[in-house]
């Protein structure tokens, strides 16, 4: 559904992704861990358009949208929730929703996204800076869904979470996954990554160098993890 093919992306001279392949089936979950300044997000602000691929393709069902302006992206069905949440801190919860819709919903209306995540229909009209950090990140889900994606790239989710609310995410992963969205996470939660991804990736210095199912990932965790996470 999403395929990368050989992609590379530049900040000035700096050359970040270094040829990433990446192909992601419809309907799943997959993960991309790895260090600080590997290049996970520009992986995903490059997929999103925010920064332009110098090279390589990004395949959205056949189609090659690499360079692409933002909003056309997410007009083909394509969604992002950015490391940091950047939830508007003034606006209300149904207003920071409402940033995100661009045509009244029709899979995720507001009362579908209210009932998926019952915290925020507590919260409503709560203003943004009132929020947990777990309800902050439920919030730009919910943002993102608002346009019907059919993909969604999620940007370290977990950040700052307690474990009891990560447990949360998970199941919303899950619950998304079930309804048929595509899933690409960018993970330094190797737990919530190997406890909803199909498929595992790990990112080096802007390339892919290791990908596995969890079940053989943990097999090998000790190994994988010294290798190529632990600092
Ligand atoms: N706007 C930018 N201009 C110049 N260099 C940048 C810019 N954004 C990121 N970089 C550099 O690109 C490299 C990859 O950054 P990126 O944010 O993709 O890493 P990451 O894997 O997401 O890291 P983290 O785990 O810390 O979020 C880093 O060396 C970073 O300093
Ligand atoms: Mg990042």
């Amino acid at each position: 559904m999403l395929r990368i093919e050989n992609l590379n992306t530049h900040y000035g001279p700096s050359h970040i992704l270094q040829g990433v392949d990446l192909q992601i089936p419809a309907g799943k979950i997959y993960a991309v861990l790895g260090r600080n300044g590997v290049g996970k997000t520009t992986t995903v602000r490059s997929i999103m358009g925010l920064v332009r691929p110098s090279s390589g393709r990004i395949l959205l069902d056949g189609h090659d949208i690499a360079g692409w302006a933002p909003h056309r992206i997410a007009r083909a069905g394509v969604a992002y929730v950015p490391e940091g949440r950047l939830i508007f801190p003034d606006l209300t919860v149904l207003e920071n929703i409402r940033v995100g819709e661009r045509h009244p919903a029709r899979i995720w209306t507001m009362g579908r996204l209210l009932e998926l995540f019952p915290s925020l229909r507590e919260r409503s009209s709560n203003r943004g800076w009132q929020l947990s950090g777990g309800e902050q990140q439920m919030l730009a889900i919910a943002r993102a869904l608002v346009s019907d994606p059919r993909a969604v790239l999620l940007d370290e989710p977990s950040q700052g979470l307690a474990p009891l609310v990560v447990r949360e995410l998970a199941e919303v992963i899950k619950r998304l996954c079930a309804e048929g969205v595509t899933i690409l996470l960018i993970e330094q939660n190797m737990k919530l990554a190997e406890a909803v991804a199909d498929e595992l990736h790990i990112m080096v210095k802007g390339r892919i160098v290791y990908r596995a199912p969890p079940a053989v990932f943990r097999a090998d965790e000790e190994a994988i993890r010294g290798r190529y996470l632990t600092v």
